[in-house]
């Protein structure tokens, strides 16, 4: 019999995974240093992508390097906290520099060191139809979250910012307007699935890196959807089937732009829509909704 799912506890009312608020305190005192590099992400936008790029780009290209560890060795997520396992924080504090740092926080919600050290951030957003319909499949598979219930409801909840991290909306904003004060290259997960050497150059030329045509070409060929599915140190299949059950929906799911299609009816586009306009009301901040 499946142990019941846990239920969300608000983090300054922004509902969190119930571990992870518990180990909150840890993660609002962590310290940065001035040569950490921040992911920062809503969930299911790219994260995992953008962390083997960036990760491929820290190891000059050396896929056997990239291949010692799975990602979240690699890149540790910051609040991440299950009994019985290194939290993020525990994992960061055992290197010593270059620090690669994911993390889904809202940006009022980041760890006040991160910005009095002036770390340099990457920021990357996807289409929220997808990230809903993504999210959906892996509350289902990942079972820190909360049962996701009928895929309507759990739509609306999504809109509501009633879901793991909140508002996908507020998340996005937030960061959008923050940039502008920060060193922060803000990336969109459909602009790097029409042209993934053009943003790749984005990010080496954001982190002061020599542009090499032949790193370019490695890190795209190494990092396209079909590779990483079978990477087990990118894939997620290392991870326990109690933590993550691949065969409910695997985390390399799809990889694709506008498979919200399959998912959405008309009707729930129609009122995804119009709660997209309210929300998105006032910003310059824009998704390419139908693609
Ligand atoms: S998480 O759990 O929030 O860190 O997940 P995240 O990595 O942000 O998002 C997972 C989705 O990204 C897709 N993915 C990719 N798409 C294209 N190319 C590559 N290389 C790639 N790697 C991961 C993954 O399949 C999830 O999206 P869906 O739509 O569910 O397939």
């Amino acid at each position: 019999k499946e142990p019941p799912r846990p239920a969300m506890i608000p983090i300054r009312g922004v509902p969190m995974i119930k571990h992870f608020a518990e180990n909150w305190g840890e993660v609002e005192r962590f310290q940065a240093q001035p040569d950490d590099l921040l992911i920062s992400t809503y969930p299911k936008s790219g994260t995992t992508w953008i962390s083997e790029i960036i990760d491929m780009i820290y190891n000059d290209g050396d896929i056997e390097k990239c291949k010692q560890d799975p990602i979240y060795m690699r890149v540790p997520f910051l609040e991440f906290a299950v009994p019985d396992i290194p939290t993020g924080v525990e994992l960061l504090q055992k290197r010593s520099s270059q620090r690669l740092v994911k993390t889904h926080l809202p940006v009022q919600l980041l760890p006040p060191s991160f910005w009095e050290k002036d770390c340099k951030m990457i920021y990357m957003a996807r289409n929220p139809k997808d990230v809903a319909v993504s999210y959906y499949y892996f509350y289902q598979m990942a079972k820190v979250h909360p049962d996701p219930g009928p895929w309507d409801k759990f739509l609306d909840d999504f809109m509501a910012g009633e879901v793991t991290f909140g508002s996908w909306y507020q998340h996005v904003r937030g960061w959008w307007d923050k940039r502008k004060e920060q060193r922060m290259l803000y990336l969109f997960y459909e602009d790097m699935k029409e042209d993934p050497r053009r943003e790749i150059r984005k990010v080496l030329e954001f982190l002061g890196r020599p542009l090499s045509e032949e790193l370019v070409e490695a890190i795209a060929r190494h990092t396209t959807f079909a590779e990483m599915q079978q990477n087990f140190m990118a894939n997620y299949r290392t991870i326990p089937t109690n933590v993550m059950d691949h065969s409910i929906s695997p985390f390399m799911r799809k990889g694709v732009t506008g498979d919200w299609k399959t998912q959405f009816t008309v009707a729930q586009n129609e009122r995804f829509d119009a709660n997209y306009e309210r929300q998105m009301e006032g910003t310059d901040l824009c998704f390419r909704l139908e693609i």
